[in-house]
């Protein structure tokens, strides 16, 4: 009998968020030679350029005028982040939040992308609102407004009440769908008149497996032999796609819900946000081929399919079976069409091979014969298992391969799988080992490629709207605490101030947001 399970795909997600040097040889100089010339102004006026955070990340405040605990801040307190950390202080944004608006004004953003902490507004996960956390939204909104800054707001960005995962179990019941809606409905209500995008969820395809099939982010649920961790409690066959369908369910509900009530007066857009990697086939065998659609449909089309068509993709109603959820007629009508945007996060490319060895192993729902690298040919790497990849004393860093031509083939592969969405990149940019400081060469060279390839994609006719470097500033990272570090802005964390200063992609992305602009201003702090 064949074992039902589904957690071989969760290995290349992973280790593009991990490490690996790239393969690809590239000409930096011709990069930066061509690129020098772009500016924003090469872009469509009406183009958003942002950065982004999200609350847990860099709000620190954790126990600070009534909020609760999220699953965030359970797991942190448990030391199980690689560096033991946690973000209860964070980049301290709570408190230097003025400061930091003033820095993107100077910085010449467009937007910001943010996060809003569920338990810091309702810290029961329901019922009353906390006025202080409500206060908090408030001023942050209003400066961001006042400095000419567009507020991009997720709901949920992974860290929903705690109480709700102990009461039941968060995600896995359907009970979320209701509290979930009765938060936004909080959200649109406080803050709809100055919030003109939302986003609901960040990331639901990633979270799902990391925290209920392999078990390395809260809730810590899994089963062997799919745990990366021997969890204590999970099911790793069945509750990814559980959680997984819960949280579409919620989008759905969330997005009635503000278009029935809000979105007339209001006049704000709604979407979700996805982990967007692309996958290229290492050949071009036929097997590599399938390999390769089944890995992108259990990637993207899992949430993407029944967004736009209603229903799971093909492959995955197929090689889950019966352990797949199934959505409603009414369900489904809801889902159809519930976006006026889609968000992707992208980061990298993964190559992926059909690989006759894990037929062994009868235990891959969309795998089964399917295995990925990282890196590019010719030295690609197999990747067997995070704690190697975790562990950057034997790597070079974290530093990702620099494919802009992955953006665009993805981009190419919704615009003509998908109905030429709305597309706003969410997520982009470079992790670098903290000790790199902030002569961040290697993300100026990364941002630089990114940006300008939007340029072709945009041209080839998919239907961008903004982009969002990945991260405004340094901050906790999920799967790194503060060994790793993404932002245009360097935080000092052993500065009781946490006081901030620019790096040189700071300075590179302030030169192309403001040269035929605004006039720069200096970064005094
Ligand atoms: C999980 O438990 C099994 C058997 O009890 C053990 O062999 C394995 O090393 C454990 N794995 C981890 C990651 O602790
Ligand atoms: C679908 O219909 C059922 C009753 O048949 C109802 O309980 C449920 O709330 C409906 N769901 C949606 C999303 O309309
Ligand atoms: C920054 O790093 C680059 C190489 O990555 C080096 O050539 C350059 O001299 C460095 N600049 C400073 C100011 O240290």
């Amino acid at each position: 009998m064949v074992k039902p399970s589904n957690s071989f795909h969760q290995v290349p997600l992973l280790l593009l968020l991990l490490v690996v040097a790239s393969a690809r040889e590239y000409n930096n100089k011709d990069i930066i030679t061509t690129t020098s010339t772009i500016s924003r102004n090469d872009f469509p006026p009406d183009f958003v350029f942002g950065a982004g955070s999200s609350a847990y990340q860099i709000e620190g405040a954790a126990s600070e005028d009534g909020r609760k605990p999220s699953i965030w801040d359970t797991y942190t307190h448990a030391e199980k982040v690689v560096d033991k950390s946690n973000a209860d202080i964070g980049s301290d944004q709570y408190h230097k939040y003025k400061d930091d608006v003033k820095l993107m004004h100077d910085m010449g953003l467009d937007a910001y992308r943010m996060s809003i902490s569920w338990p810091r507004l309702i810290p029961d996960g329901r019922g009353a609102v906390n006025p202080k956390g409500l206060n908090y939204y408030n001023n942050l909104i209003n400066e961001l407004i006042a400095h000419g800054i567009k507020p991009h707001v997720t709901l949920n960005h992974f860290d929903h009440p705690q109480v709700l995962e102990d009461e039941y179990n968060g995600l896995l019941s359907p009970k979320i769908i209701e509290d979930f809606t009765a938060y936004a409905d909080v959200c649109f209500k406080e803050f709809g008149d100055r919030v003109k995008s939302w986003s609901t969820f960040n990331e639901p395809n990633i979270q799902t497996l990391l925290g209920n099939d392999i078990g390395m982010f809260p809730p810590e649920r899994c089963t062997y032999p799919f745990g990366v961790v021997n969890c204590s409690k999970g099911d790793s066959t069945t509750e990814v796609y559980v959680s997984a369908h819960n949280i579409l369910l919620s989008h759905a509900s969330a997005v009635n819900l503000y278009r029935k009530t809000y979105q007339g007066k209001q006049k704000g857009q709604i979407g979700i946000t996805l982990l967007a990697m692309w996958m290229e086939p290492l050949s071009d065998s036929l097997r590599d081929l399938a390999a390769t659609k089944r890995v992108i449909d259990f990637h993207l089309g899992w949430f993407l399919h029944p967004l736009v068509y209603g229903y799971y993709p093909a492959t995955m109603r197929k090689n889950v079976g019966s352990r797949l959820p199934y959505f409603k007629d009414n369900e489904s009508e809801q889902l159809r069409g519930s976006f006026d945007f889609i968000g992707l996060n992208h980061y990298q490319v993964f190559y992926v091979s059909d690989v006759a060895r894990s037929l062994d192993d009868n235990s891959r729902d969309y795998a089964l014969d399917t295995s990925a690298w990282v890196g590019g040919p010719p030295a690609i790497r197999v990747l067997k298992n995070t704690k190697e990849f975790l562990d950057f004393s034997r790597l070079k860093g974290p530093e990702l391969p620099l494919a802009p031509w992955g953006l665009q083939r993805l981009l190419e592969y919704v615009r003509v799988n998908y109905k030429n969405p709305e597309i706003e990149i969410n997520e982009n940019g470079s992790p670098l080992l903290t000790s790199t400081g902030r002569n961040d060469t290697k993300r100026v060279e990364y941002l630089q490629v990114y940006i300008k390839s939007l340029l072709t994609s945009i041209r080839m006719g998919s239907n961008l709207r903004g982009y969002f470097v990945w991260s405004f500033m340094d901050c906790f990272e999920f799967l790194f605490g503060y060994t790793v570090e993404y932002g245009l802005y360097e935080v000092d964390f052993n500065d009781k101030d946490r006081k901030r200063y620019p790096k040189l992609s700071a300075e590179w992305y302030t030169t192309f947001l403001t040269k035929h602009g605004k006039e720069r201003k200096s970064y005094s702090y």
